[in-house]
């Protein structure tokens, strides 16, 4: 599962398609955690899809990450901005690989 401490155990080592990155990053095989108040695992992701079906206000889209072992594609959370906090998401991905933190 997404570790909930990550934004004190990873090093913020950039940003992609306007969302933190959390380190550590070396791709194809690791993406880290993206995003910040809804943050996805991509090296746990493996593209499921509820998250972006389930979530009221589509915080998540699709974005590709060929060759990673687990999925070619993963839920971005390009929109978390809009996150009402409803926790759906959270709920729904089989791999706990989302963190939401109302703050
Ligand atoms: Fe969407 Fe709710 Fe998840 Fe926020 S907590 S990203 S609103 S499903
Ligand atoms: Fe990935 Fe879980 Fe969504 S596996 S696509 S974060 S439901």
């Amino acid at each position: 599962a997404i570790d909930p401490q990550f934004e004190a155990n990873r090093e913020k080592v950039g940003e992609e398609n306007g969302v933190a990155v959390w380190g550590p990053v070396d791709p194809p095989e690791k993406h880290g955690i993206h995003g910040t108040h809804v943050a996805v695992d991509f090296d746990i992701c493996l593209a499921d899809g509820a998250c972006l079906e389930d979530c009221p206000v589509d915080v998540f889209t699709w974005v590709d990450t060929p060759g990673h072992p687990e999925s070619d594609i993963k839920a971005e959370p390009t929109h978390e901005d809009q996150c009402i906090d409803c926790m759906l998401c959270v709920d729904v991905c089989p791999v706990d690989a989302i963190d939401v933190d109302p703050g």
